[in-house]
């Protein structure tokens, strides 16, 4: 079983154990079943090395906790040692193996790394979404071996972003944050065929307001985006969803916790200043644009969110949707943790556990580990 226990770990301590839990369900399914599960991940990216920072000791520890079920850490992911450990599993036992990505031939989707893996089971189940974008040997490479399901999560996820992209619930409100346009464009152009309204904050959003002739001073552009952020306001309300911009920015000369900020009209950010979260009246405007809405998306901070007092508009938008009649479809990355530290999580409709691969699943791409499943057109 490939599962994404890629959370993230600070001197050996695993900061949010989402993703760990929210494997449960398939994995308590597979051992009520008396099936033997062996777990694959990666953690971090090791490029193809050992590296002590990145052993998955520590999460299968954790898994262990949140079972209460042993669960055999061991130190490879092929090879005899490993072999004979899983030879002597007996039904219903869970190993947990190393990092796949201490192997080069992981990333590089290599076959004969990938016939190693599936040589352990008889069966390869998939509930891996986090890394459903990533064509490598434990995601998509092992299913030209073995028999190729998708798990619980991997199904509720499909299920559940599908909806989105496939029969989209009216009005559709998707909130999109982050800092740069140049790796979000996809999912602006996928989202705004298919929603109401499209809200815009982030750093991203000053590529937009610059590309509307506004002074957004020092703040984070990218210019060599100008271009296709003026084709993607003149495609708003074309037939498809409208954009809605800020209305008003936090300003400071840099982001550092705790400078001094000021609160600024979009069309009076100061020229020695940054736009480093979104104000009040947008978080406000975002909130109006979003009741009423049968379902609202979200993805990515609307400031930069790992630094206080910018994490302010953030927090406040995730307290507004949480009091929400509408669905709230959340698209993991940093928005977890943003959700985690308020306690928010569980108020939310669904709270996906992918972050690249939410964010390529709504831009319609295919995703290699769903790509090779066998009941892929079932969930
Ligand atoms: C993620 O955290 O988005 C996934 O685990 C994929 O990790 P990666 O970007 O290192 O492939």
């Amino acid at each position: 079983m490939r599962v994404d226990f890629n959370v993230p770990i600070k001197n050996g301590r695993i900061m949010d154990d989402t993703r760990i839990r929210e494997s449960i369900p398939t994995i308590a399914d597979l051992v009520e079943r008396s099936a033997r599960v062996i777990l694959m991940t990666h953690l971090g990216r090791p490029d193809g090395q050992v590296d002590d920072a990145y052993r998955t000791r520590p999460l299968a520890n954790r898994l262990a906790e949140l079972v209460s079920r042993p669960v055999t850490h061991v130190n490879d992911c092929v090879g005899p040692p490993v072999e004979a450990v899983v030879k002597a599993m007996r039904d219903g036992d869970i190993v947990m193996l190393e990092n796949v990505r201490f192997h080069p031939g992981e990333t590089k989707n290599d076959p004969a790394f990938a016939r190693q893996l599936a040589a352990l089971g008889d069966v390869y189940v998939n509930d891996a979404f986090g890394t459903a974008h990533r064509a490598h040997a434990s995601t998509a490479g092992i299913a030209q071996y073995l028999p190729a399901v998708a798990g619980l999560l991997m199904e509720r996820e499909i299920t559940t972003l599908g909806r989105i992209m496939t029969d989209p619930p009216h009005p559709l409100v998707a909130i999109i944050g982050g800092s740069k346009i140049s790796t979000k464009i996809g999912v602006l152009r996928s989202l705004l065929q298919r929603v109401d309204r499209l809200c815009l904050g982030g750093a991203m959003a000053c590529t937009l307001l610059k590309a509307k002739g506004l002074n957004v001073g020092r703040s984070l552009v990218e210019d060599d985006q100008l271009e296709v952020a003026r084709s993607l306001l003149a495609s708003s309300g074309q037939g498809g969803g409208t954009l809605v911009l800020p209305l008003d920015a936090v300003v400071a000369p840099e982001a550092i916790p705790g400078v001094a900020t000021r609160t600024v009209a979009v069309d009076a950010v100061p020229s020695d200043m940054k736009v480093l979260d979104v104000g009040p009246m947008t978080v406000e405007r975002f909130l109006q644009t979003c009741d009423g809405a049968a379902a609202v998306v979200w993805n990515g901070p609307l400031g930069v969110y790992e630094v206080p007092p910018f994490d302010r508009g953030t927090d406040a938008l995730a307290r507004g949707l949480a009091g929400s009649d509408a669905e709230t479809i959340i698209g993991g990355g940093d928005l977890v943790a943003a959700l985690q530290k308020q306690h928010l999580a569980e108020r939310m409709s669904f709270v996906s556990t992918g972050g690249g691969a939410t964010l390529e699943f709504l831009e319609g791409k295919t995703l290699p580990g769903i790509a090779a499943l066998r009941d892929k057109n079932h969930a």
